[in-house]
């Protein structure tokens, strides 16, 4: 890779925070790779270093490492090996590089190599990645009701469970859309039913997009009551709930769980491992049918909470998801197979830290007969590559945030959950 040219640099995320962006250039050709951040992270995650250290840390170890190798990005092997050598060198869980230098280092040399070979990226991935492969239709996870984490203005002295819902993300799973154009369409019309439904009840100030462009209320704490008006909003446009759209939660509940007492805090009550389970599990024989996931129902390390939760999910037929639990890390995932945690698994490339790492997972889980669901993060870029990987591999869902309809999202470069859509619409057309 003598000829490679890696130029890193700082942009903003979708939050304002500052990020990196790597474009790989060789024999005229360029791909581009960006990394996300989350605000609700995993205590295991890949780490990440300041933004300038990354940037340099591009540009003065990986570069020169690259180029000082024979790999050849036309060889599929050689960018395997060449991503492993980069991932080695990050040091223990990226401390040394940081996940923010290797995450869009890796992305961009995989874009390159895709063009290349004159592919488009899911098609490369489906050709040199057999084991990760498939052709599953992949469902859109579309967030239109933010909580958690992501809706709580903390510097205003807001608290969860009464100035903002507790569960993080409330979504809907349009399953019976036959195209992906479809399931977009229909996201779009169930977030302008759900707007106008929220500002006949709480009035136009109360009512907000928070960070995954979902709405959000000040002043309604209630999860279970935010639920029952999604619901709502599926009908008023014109779906029938659980035939045509389902529902799934992000509950992210390691962002409500105290460490110290083992208790979770939910809706103001401090409440037990069990107690939380017994809330779920209500919540979903209220609504027979229509909960197809739930993501992080319980904390990350409540591994026993999590083997009785999803032993009680399976018999609602309702898939566990773990996000936080595996934060995409091969360890926790074997743990979580051992002991039967969940049913499935949250991709996210930036907890893993590379692309070839994250392949790794999913063909672990895959191996496991466990289901994957590929996701952006709350501080997202324009990157795309996350639809690529989703249809790639035919996994369970895409999840990356709200429709954003373009009536009220007017400008393109505000459209990092869109861009994601709209990239699997496109896929689909070259089919
Ligand atoms: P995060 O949220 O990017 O803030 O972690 C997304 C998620 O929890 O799935
Ligand atoms: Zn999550």
């Amino acid at each position: 890779m003598k000829e490679l040219q890696l130029e890193a640099k700082r942009i903003e995320d979708s939050r304002g925070r500052p990020t990196v962006q790597v474009v790989a250039r060789l024999n005229g050709l360029e791909g581009k790779g960006d990394v996300p951040a989350g605000a609700s992270k995993g205590e295991d995650e890949a780490a990440t270093v300041d933004v300038e250290v990354a940037v340099k840390n591009v540009h003065d170890v990986i570069l020169p490492l690259l180029r000082a190798s024979s790999w050849d990005l036309k060889k599929h092997a050689d960018l395997v090996q060449a991503e492993r050598a980069v991932v080695a060198k990050a040091g223990d869980n990226f401390k040394i590089l940081g996940a923010n230098a290797v995450v869009p280092t890796s992305r961009a040399l995989w874009q390159l190599a895709a063009k290349l070979a004159g592919m488009e990226l899911w098609s490369y991935l489906r050709k040199h990645e057999p084991a990760a492969a498939g052709s599953e239709r992949v469902s859109f996870y579309m967030n239109i009701f933010n909580g958690g984490l992501h809706a709580l203005k903390k510097k205003d002295g807001e608290v969860l469970g009464k100035d903002r819902i507790d569960i993080q993300e409330i979504m809907v799973v349009p399953v019976a859309a036959a195209r992906y154009a479809e399931a977009l369409l229909w996201g779009e019309k169930i977030d302008a039913a759900l707007k106008r439904i929220l500002i006949d009840k709480f009035g136009d100030q109360a009512v907000t997009r928070a960070d995954e462009a979902g709405f959000s209320v000040k002043g309604l704490g209630d999860s279970s009551a935010a639920f029952a008006l999604v619901f709502e909003a599926i009908k008023k446009a014109g779906f029938e709930p659980g035939r045509q759209v389902k529902m799934a939660l992000d509950v992210a509940a390691s962002s409500f769980f105290d460490a110290k007492t083992g208790k979770y805090q939910l809706r103001g009550d401090v409440i037990s491992s069990d107690e939380m389970r017994a809330y779920l599990s209500g919540l979903v024989d209220k609504y027979p049918g229509m909960i197809l996931s739930i993501e992080d129902g319980l904390a990350e390390n409540d591994w026993a909470g999590w083997t009785k939760h999803s032993a009680q999910m399976h018999e609602r037929q309702v898939l566990t998801i773990g996000d936080d639990l595996f934060v995409t890390q091969l360890p926790r995932l074997e743990k979580g197979i051992a002991t039967k945690a969940a049913h499935a698994i949250l991709i996210k490339v930036n907890q893993n830290g590379s692309m070839t790492g994250t392949l790794d997972v999913i063909k672990h889980a895959k191996q496991h007969g466990m289901k994957w669901v590929v996701s952006h993060r709350s501080g997202e870029t324009l990157d795309d590559s996350i639809a690529d990987l989703a249809f790639a591999t035919g996994a369970l869902g895409l999840k990356t945030g709200d429709p954003q309809p373009e009536r009220d999202f007017p400008e393109r470069n505000t459209w990092v959950r869109r861009a994601k859509y709209l990239r699997m619409v496109a896929i689909e057309k070259q089919q």
